[in-house]
């Protein structure tokens, strides 16, 4: 059984898609072994976006997903751990393309993502492969807070 992580975006928090986003993983057959809402920290980001760092874009993204650019009170991010057979890509392909105006019409991003201001809203984050999932997992819960 693969596990990855999930994040529910700002700007999905922010137009109330959470319950719809988790539907569709459910709707998929996949299980939910984490769950919790983060008060996310610009370290916390930096740390999960690791791989962006030196990109002309590293700042903008960190900002995004601190909220910046949408009306929430605080900066949350809504955190999960799915379980099921080859759950990684699974939900990649759920999500479609990072850029939302390129992403399938039929795919999270297709549908509940855009672009604004030249920034890139898409909605929801998923581990790209099960090695960064085992990373990014342990980066946002702690063991005792994942079913075993
Ligand atoms: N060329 C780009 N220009 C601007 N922003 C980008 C670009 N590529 C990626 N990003 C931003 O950086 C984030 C992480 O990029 P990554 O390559 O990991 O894509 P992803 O795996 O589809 O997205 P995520 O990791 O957020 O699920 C993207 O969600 C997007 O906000
Ligand atoms: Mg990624």
């Amino acid at each position: 059984m693969e596990q990855t992580l999930i994040l529910i975006k700002p700007d999905a928090i922010e137009k109330r898609l959470t319950g719809i986003i988790l539907s569709r993983f459910e709707a998929l057959g996949l299980e939910i072994a984490g769950a919790k809402a983060v008060s996310a920290t610009e370290e916390l980001l930096r740390k999960h976006y690791a791989n962006l760092a030196g990109t002309p874009f590293v700042d903008e993204v960190v900002r995004f997903m601190m909220g910046d650019y949408n009306h929430l009170p605080d900066h949350r991010i809504y955190a999960f751990v799915l379980r099921g057979e080859n759950a990684v890509s699974r939900v990649r392909a759920a999500l479609g393309a990072t850029n939302p105006d390129k992403a399938e019409p039929w795919t999270l991003r297709g549908q509940f993502g855009c672009v604004k201001n030249g920034v890139m809203q898409n909605a929801v984050h998923a581990s790209g492969t099960p090695e960064e999932a085992a990373r990014e997992i342990a980066l946002w819960f702690k063991p005792e807070e994942v079913l075993a």
